[in-house]
């Protein structure tokens, strides 16, 4: 038993540390290949803040004066469609180019975004000091944990009272269960192929490779989870859980409709 336990502890700290080397790379340049230049990017994002928000923007409701905190906020986006709307925003992520990229989108919106580059499970002490209001992370968080209470501890400790705590990822359903086929809703196919209670880590090519101009992609180490153990560990932080929904693809109703697509938690520090 204690032996399992320290190669799990090892394995844990492989994980994350060369998930970090692989993130702290061309981040800025993949990017600018993906959304522009941070002024292009910063352009788009002025004209419809809300619509760049998505589900976060319906969740949240009105941000003016909140102090928010993004957890792998990754290119500063959604923090800064959130200043755009008043919120005094944090974005914490451990990738140089990704700050270099968001702040730069910050300066070019004309709003003030802080920006701390840290693994978030070691995030300084006197930066967890319970004045949240919200803390949220979203789309392509929970699979980089081996372990998810030390996640959802911080998400608690970061909240003041009444804080609220959104969590948002993809759909274990479509990343664990099915696979699918074919690029139009009229040819495309579904199989369940997967193990829904699969526990064990997968190497996949780095989310923003199909964006950089590197021949060969960097991988990093995913742990898929089940809904079950999401909502399972937000409850045993001490959140109060509000509402977990599930949602379909976004952008198409046709498209691979009735599968579920994303799913949102959204808890309460009471
Ligand atoms: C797929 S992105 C998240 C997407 C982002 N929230 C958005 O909506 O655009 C994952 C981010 O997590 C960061 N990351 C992964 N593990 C991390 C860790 N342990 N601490 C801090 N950042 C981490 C990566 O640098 C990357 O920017």
């Amino acid at each position: 038993m204690e032996e399992n336990f320290n190669t799990i502890d090892e394995e844990k700290k492989v994980v994350i540390d060369s998930n970090e080397e692989i993130w702290n790379k061309e981040t800025y340049d993949a990017w600018v290949n993906r959304f522009g230049t941070p002024e292009e990017a910063a352009a788009r994002i002025k004209k419809n803040p809300e619509a760049v928000l998505s589900i976060l923007y319906s969740k949240l409701g009105d941000v003016k004066g909140k102090r928010i905190m993004n957890l792998m906020g990754s290119n500063g986006n959604k923090a800064v469609a959130l200043a755009l709307l008043g919120a005094e925003v944090t974005v914490v992520d451990f990738s140089e180019g990704n700050k270099n990229y968001a702040l730069e989108l910050a300066k070019a919106a004309d709003v003030k975004i802080d920006y701390i580059v840290s693994d978030v499970l070691k995030l300084p002490k006197e930066k967890v000091r319970g004045d949240y209001d919200i803390v949220f992370a979203e789309m392509g968080i929970i699979h980089y944990f081996t372990d998810l209470a030390p996640f959802m501890k911080l998400m608690y400790e970061l909240l003041s009272n009444k804080g609220i705590a959104l969590l948002r990822d993809f759909h274990p359903v479509s990343t664990k269960l099915i696979s699918s086929r074919g690029s139009t809703a009229k040819v495309r196919k579904h199989k369940v192929t997967g193990d829904y209670f699969d526990t064990s880590l997968e190497e996949k090519d780095v989310s923003y490779f199909k964006y950089s101009e590197d021949d060969v992609p960097k991988k990093v180490f995913l742990r898929k989870w089940t809904l079950g153990e999401v909502v399972t560990s937000v409850a045993n932080s001490g959140l109060v859980i509000k509402s977990l929904d599930e949602e379909p693809n976004l952008s198409s109703e046709v498209f691979d409709k009735g599968i579920p697509k994303t799913f949102t938690v959204m808890a309460e520090k009471l």
